[in-house]
């Protein structure tokens, strides 16, 4: 049975402190994210990231890709195509296992995931959670996740393709191709960031369960190991590394759990898996994985199709199929988790305590008055200069409280005001968005102080 996501029960008992209602009024309002198709009511749990939702994925994006491929010899990355040959569904076991068993309350019609709602067994008489009716599910039946298209104008079964359900069955039908045209050696990676997409049955929860979804993963190959002992030194390495990426681009580790998978849970492919769950305000719920695929899928790729998906030893001159382990790390949960870990709340003032490095904009620059045209002039001097090396935000509307809570609430981590001060001695007002601490920095030192804020805490 191929794992779906989230197949253990929903909702563990988990608080936060922030609710979903703030966090979900705070991205709308402030553009990071919309309801998707919103002047037609909207799509069922389709989500678009407005301008600083933007900034803030691209900023996951980059500092995850520098992480793992840039700073990792052994890692290169790759962007795969979203449609592939439907044959690699088929080697996958997509095809044939990729799905969730369904219910329908035969009271309401609503269409739930069985296990979602306590009714994975027949003759459950658990509730339906739409009308409430107690034993009224339908029996369980298989749904298989993966969004059909058809290739060219004829929409027949000889044209059938589909949109891949996880970014990972491009690196292994890129194998070959990756190991011939560069210069790797086992034990070596492939890195990917990309959509995916699974039909799910019940999505929700914001951003956490969509269709349609951004994944961040890893496949690390290496020679089959002597032993139990070989493959779990590589798990825990690996393990380590999501714990410090978690730190890194901040996401609170005291809210995540780290979590066996079970022998009857795992998918089909995993010889061992540990999930990271996070706090989420709706509960304990998986974040990211981590599981040894073995050679499985280079096993079944080339069987399938045909080619030698092998490694060649250059000393031993022995060839054998690689195994793998994945990190699989989902970008639309992270930047979730991010916000559920940066949520502050500090009497009336609310601020986002981002890491820097993430952060959409990485300082506001304002003149202390909007009427004096010396200050403005400076002051767009000085934002001009910065805009070179970073992206910053001019804001000259209203009162420069109201502009420091406004900047406190996008998590800008830093305030720069241009008063009259600054005329003379060519200094400004610094203003630190977690403790709004405010200090006088020479215009001269303040792309230095940036640079160091925003590398100190990507560290
Ligand atoms: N290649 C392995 C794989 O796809 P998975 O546990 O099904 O494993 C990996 O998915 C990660 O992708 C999850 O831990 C989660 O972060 C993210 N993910 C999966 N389904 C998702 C969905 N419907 N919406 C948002 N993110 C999802």
């Amino acid at each position: 049975m191929v794992k779906t996501p989230d197949r253990r029960k929903a909702s563990k008992a988990g608080s936060t402190g922030t609710t979903m209602d703030a966090l979900v009024s705070l991205a709308k309002r402030r553009g990071f994210v919309y309801p998707g198709s919103d002047i037609y009511g909207g799509l069922a749990n389709a989500w678009d990231y407005g301008p600083l939702g933007a900034e803030l994925k691209n900023n996951i994006k980059r500092l995850w890709w520098e992480r793992f491929v840039h700073r990792h010899d052994d890692i290169v990355g790759l962007d795969a195509a979203i449609i592939m040959n439907p044959k690699v569904w088929a080697a996958s076991g997509h095809l044939s296992g990729f799905a969730d068993q369904l219910v329908d309350c035969r009271n309401c019609k609503e269409r739930f995931r069985a296990d979602h709602v306590g009714a994975d067994h027949i003759g459950t008489d658990a509730a339906c959670p739409n009308c409430g009716k107690k034993g009224a599910f339908t029996k369980p039946r298989k749904f298989n996740l993966m969004f059909k298209t058809f290739i060219g104008p004829a929409e027949d079964e000889a044209h059938v393709a589909y949109l891949r359900p996880e970014t990972a069955q491009g690196m292994f039908v890129d194998y070959k191709q990756v190991l011939d045209s560069t210069r790797v050696k086992l034990p070596f990676g492939m890195a990917q960031i990309g959509k995916a997409f699974r039909n799910e049955i019940t999505p929700g929860n914001f951003i956490f369960r969509t269709r349609e979804f951004e994944q961040m993963e890893i496949e690390y190959f290496f020679a089959p190991p002597a032993s139990d002992a070989a493959w779990q030194e590589i798990f825990e390495q690996w393990r380590a590394e999501i714990l410090a990426w978690i730190k890194q681009v901040g996401i609170d580790p005291a809210r995540v759990h780290e979590v066996e998978v079970g022998d009857g849970e795992r998918a089909h492919y995993s010889k061992r898996t540990v999930d990271f769950e996070f706090d989420f305000p709706f509960g304990q719920e998986e974040l990211y994985g981590l599981a040894y695929r073995t050679n499985f899928d280079l096993s079944a790729h080339g069987k399938a199709s045909n080619e030698q998906l092998t490694y060649t030893d250059p000393e031993t001159k022995q060839s054998f199929v690689p195994h793998c382990i994945e990190p699989s790390m989902g970008l639309d949960r992270t930047l979730l988790a991010l916000l559920v870990s940066a949520y502050r709340q500090d009497g009336e003032r609310v601020y986002l305590a981002l890491p820097p490095a993430v952060a959409p904009y990485k300082a506001a620059v304002f003149p202390l008055l909007r009427n004096k045209p010396e200050l403005i002039k400076k002051a767009r001097a000085v934002y001009e200069a910065l805009r070179k090396d970073f992206y910053v935000m001019w804001d000259d509307r209203g009162n420069i409280g109201k502009r420091y809570y406004a900047q406190d609430e996008i998590g800008t981590p830093v305030g720069l005001t241009v008063d009259f001060d600054t005329l003379k001695d060519d200094t400004v007002t610094w203003r630190d968005r977690d403790t709004a601490g405010q200090e006088r920095v020479k215009v001269s030192e303040l792309a230095a102080r940036l640079s160091k804020l925003i590398s100190g805490a990507s560290d």
